[in-house]
C-alpha cells in the first residue's frame, strides 16, 4: 500500500527520501515520486515501477547536484486511476506552489473536484490526492497551516499526508486521519513517514500522530501539533525498539525465507515472561482483566482478514476446546454490514499484523459502537488498531517485511492459544491441564527448528509440483484453517490456483475437478480426524490426483497413501497446526522461487491494506 517519507534538516533531502522509499518498498506499490524544495522552487520527479527507476531519474536529471534539504516522497499503490506517472505522487497544485503526498481515500473528491473546476482549476491526474492539493491551494492566503486546516474541514474520507509550499520554503506540514503518520525526531532534522521502517535508520525517537492531528515542522523541529479546531495537543515521544538489522534480509535470499526461519525466535518472544508454570496459566497483563471479569465473559467474537482470519479460526477452536467459550469468527469486512449481535459480556478480538487493515479497523469501531470490549492482537506497536482497542496483546514477532504473512500467523496462533489457556483456567481447565499446555507452548520453537531442517526435502517435493496450475489443500479440525492458510500462501506468491477445503466438503462439489493434473495436499497428521482424512485421500487417489501428505514422523503406514510426504514432528493438535503451517510456507516459497516469482512483493498485493 502507499508509503510516505518526508525530510527537513540540513542534508540533501533526495538521498534520504530515496533511501526511505526503498525501506517502504515491502508494502507493495506501483509508482514512486519525490519533491524537493530548491530555493523556493518545487522540483518534482516521478516514475512508474520500482524505486530504482526513480533513483536513476534523480541521478540522471539532478546529477547529484541537488542540495535541497526539504522534501516529500511517496510510493503509490493505485486506487484512483492507473499506475501512471501523472497519477503518481507528489501532486502539485495548479499554481505550482504546493506539493503533497497522500495516503488514504478522499471519498467526496468528485464533488470537490467539480466545485474546483467551476472555479477554473485544471487537473492533470485522475487522483483524489490532486484534488486535495488544489483544495488546500484554494484556501491558501499566505499561511499554509491555516489552508490545510480549512481544506481538511471539507474532506470526507481518510488521509495521511505531508506537504510543502514554495512560499514558505522552511516548513513541512503533515496530518493524519485514518492513515498512519509518524514523526521521527533526529538531531537537527525531522522526518515524517507512514511507517516506522522508513525512519529507524535515522532515529529511534518517534511521535505517533492521532486521528485529526496536524503537525507543523520547521528546521528547528516540531513547532506545533494541534487538532482540527487548532487546539494544541501533546503527543508523547516514544522509543522504537527495532534496529535497522531487524528490518533487513540478514543473509537470506528473500525476506519471506528469513521470516520463516525466524519463527522459533518469534514464537519464543510471544510467550517469554507470559507463562506461569506454577499455576498452569498465561499472564498476558495487556488483557488487564480480573478473574471475575474473565468469568463474566461468556462469548468471544473474533474478526480479521486474510491470513489473520485463518489464525482467528484456530483461535475459535482454542477458545471452545480449552475455555469452553462459545466463539464466532467473522470476516472483518462483513462484520459491520450484517448488523451483528454483540451481547453484554462479549469479548471481541481484532487480529491484525499491521494493525492498520481498514476492514479490521472498521469492525473494531463497529463492535465498540455496540458496546463491546475490543481486544487487539497486533504486531505493529503503536498501530491504529493497537491504539484504538481497549486492551490487547502484542505479538512481538518483529517487523514482517515480506508481503506474504508467515511469522505473524504463527505468533498470532500462539497468542490466541495463551489467551484460551488464561480463560480456560478461569473455567474448567485444571491446573495440571494448564501446566501441560504451558509445556506444549514452550516446546514449539524447538519443534519448528525440526521442521526447518526438512527444508531441503520440502524443496525437492516443491520442485516436482511447481508446474501444476491447480492444487487442493484439504484438512479437518485444527488442520482445516491450516489448509486454508497453505492454499492462500501458494496462490499469493506463486500465482498457482490453490483451494483450501474441508476434507469432507470435497465430495460436495470440488471433487469434480480432480484428475491427474490436480494434486491434492492432504494434512493427515496423527491427530483427531486422521482416520477420516485417509478416506478422503482414497477418494482423491481414485480420481488419479497426485497426493502429497503432511504426516507425523514415525507414522510409516501413511507412505502407502501418498506420492510424497512432508514429515512433521509429533506434537499436540494446536502445536501440530503451527508446525504444519511452517512446512506449507516453505513449500509455497520454493515453488514461487522456482517459478521466478517476486516472492517478497507479489503482484497486486500490498502489505497493509488500508482501503476497504
Ligand atoms: C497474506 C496476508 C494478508 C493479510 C491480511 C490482513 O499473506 O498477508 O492476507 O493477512 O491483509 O493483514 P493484517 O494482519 O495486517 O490485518
Amino acid at each position: 500500500m502507499c508509503g510516505i517519507i518526508a525530510y527537513i534538516g540540513n542534508k540533501p533531502a533526495h538521498d534520504i527520501l530515496i533511501t526511505g522509499l526503498h525501506r517502504l518498498e515491502y508494502r507493495g506499490y506501483d509508482s514512486a515520486g519525490l519533491t524537493v524544495m530548491d530555493d523556493k522552487k518545487i522540483q518534482t520527479l516521478r516514475s512508474v515501477g520500482k524505486v530504482a527507476n526513480l533513483r536513476n531519474k534523480v541521478e540522471g536529471e539532478w546529477k547529484d547536484n541537488s542540495k535541497a534539504s526539504l522534501g516529500i516522497a511517496h510510493t503509490r499503490w493505485a486506487t484512483h486511476g492507473l499506475p501512471t506517472e501523472e497519477n503518481a505522487h507528489p501532486h502539485t497544485d495548479m499554481k505550482g506552489k504546493i506539493s503533497i503526498v497522500h495516503n488514504g481515500i478522499i471519498e467526496n473528491y468528485k464533488q470537490l473536484k467539480s466545485k474546483l473546476e467551476a472555479k477554473g482549476y485544471k487537473f492533470h491526474s485522475e487522483t483524489d490526492s490532486e484534488v486535495l492539493c488544489n483544495l488546500i491551494s484554494e484556501f491558501y492566503q499566505g499561511d499554509i497551516e491555516e489552508a490545510v486546516v480549512q481544506a481538511l474541514k471539507h474532506v470526507e474520507g481518510t488521509y495521511g499526508l505531508a506537504l510543502v509550499c514554495s512560499d514558505e520554503p522552511d516548513r513541512l506540514i503533515a496530518a493524519r486521519k485514518g492513515s498512519p503518520i509518524i514523526i521521527g525526531i533526529g538531531n537537527g532534522e525531522t522526518l515524517v513517514a507512514s511507517d516506522v521502517s522508513a525512519l529507524v535508520q535515522y532515529t529511534k525517537q518517534v511521535i505517533y500522530l492521532d486521528d485529526n492531528d496536524i503537525v507543523c515542522i520547521n528546521r528547528e523541529g516540531i513547532t506545533d501539533i494541534f487538532d482540527m479546531t487548532k487546539t494544541p495537543v501533546s503527543r508523547d515521544v516514544q522509543e522504537v525498539d527495532w534496529d535497522l538489522g531487524a528490518a533487513e534480509k540478514g543473509g537470506y535470499d528473500h525476506y519471506m525465507l528469513k521470516e520463516i526461519f525466524e519463527q522459533p525466535e518469534a514464537i519464543t518472544n510471544t510467550f517469554r515472561g507470559r507463562l506461569n508454570y506454577e499455576e498452569g496459566t498465561a499472564i498476558l497483563s495487556g488483557l488487564n482483566l480480573t478473574p471475575k471479569e474473565m468469568v463474566d465473559i461468556n462469548r468471544v467474537l473474533v474478526f480479521a482478514c486474510g491470513t489473520s482470519l485463518h489464525a482467528a479460526m484456530l483461535g475459535q477452536y482454542f477458545f471452545e476446546d480449552f475455555a469452553q467459550l462459545p466463539s464466532n469468527v467473522n470476516h472483518a469486512a462483513e462484520f459491520r454490514y450484517r448488523n451483528p449481535i454483540v451481547e453484554r459480556n462479549t469479548m471481541a478480538i481484532a487480529i491484525s499484523q499491521s494493525g492498520e487493515t481498514a476492514d479490521t479497523l472498521a469492525a473494531v469501531r463497529e463492535a465498540q459502537r455496540k458496546g463491546a470490549n475490543v481486544f487487539g492482537v497486533c504486531n505493529v506497536v503503536g498501530s491504529t488498531i493497537a491504539r484504538e482497542t481497549d486492551r490487547g496483546v502484542y505479538l512481538h514477532a518483529g517487523p514482517e517485511i515480506s508481503v506474504a504473512s508467515t511469522k505473524a500467523f504463527t505468533t498470532q496462533v500462539m497468542v490466541l492459544l495463551q489467551m484460551a489457556l488464561k480463560f480456560g483456567r478461569c473455567h474448567r481447565l485444571s491446573r495440571s491441564e494448564g501446566v501441560k499446555l504451558c509445556r506444549e507452548i514452550e516446546s514449539t520453537p524447538e519443534l519448528i527448528r525440526e521442521v526447518l531442517k526438512e527444508a531441503e526435502n520440502i524443496k525437492k517435493i516443491a520442485l516436482k509440483y511447481k508446474g501444476f496450475d491447480n492444487t487442493f489443500y484439504i484438512g479437518r479440525g485444527y488442520m482445516y484453517p491450516v489448509a486454508l492458510e497453505g492454499a492462500l500462501k501458494l496462490k499469493e506468491i506463486s500465482y498457482i490456483h490453490a483451494e483450501g477445503y474441508h476434507a469432507a466438503e470435497l465430495k460436495h462439489g470440488p471433487i469434480a475437478l480432480l484428475e491427474e493434473n490436480v494434486p491434492v495436499l492432504a494434512l493427515a497428521n496423527d491427530i483427531d480426524g486422521k482416520d477420516k482424512i485417509i478416506g478422503n485421500v482414497e477418494e482423491c487417489k481414485a480420481r488419479k490426483s497426485p497426493v502429497i501428505l503432511t504426516a507425523t514422523k514415525g507414522d510409516d503406514e501413511m507412505k502407502s497413501y501418498s506420492d510424497d510426504i512432508i514429515w512433521i514432528p509429533k506434537a499436540s493438535a494446536p502445536v501440530a497446526a503451527i508446525l504444519t503451517t511452517v512446512a506449507l510456507q516453505l513449500y509455497s516459497y520454493y515453488i514461487a522461487v522456482a517459478r521466478e516469482c517476486n516472492v517478497d512483493q507479489p503482484r497486486n498485493l500490498a502489505k497493509s491494506v488500508t482501503v476497504e
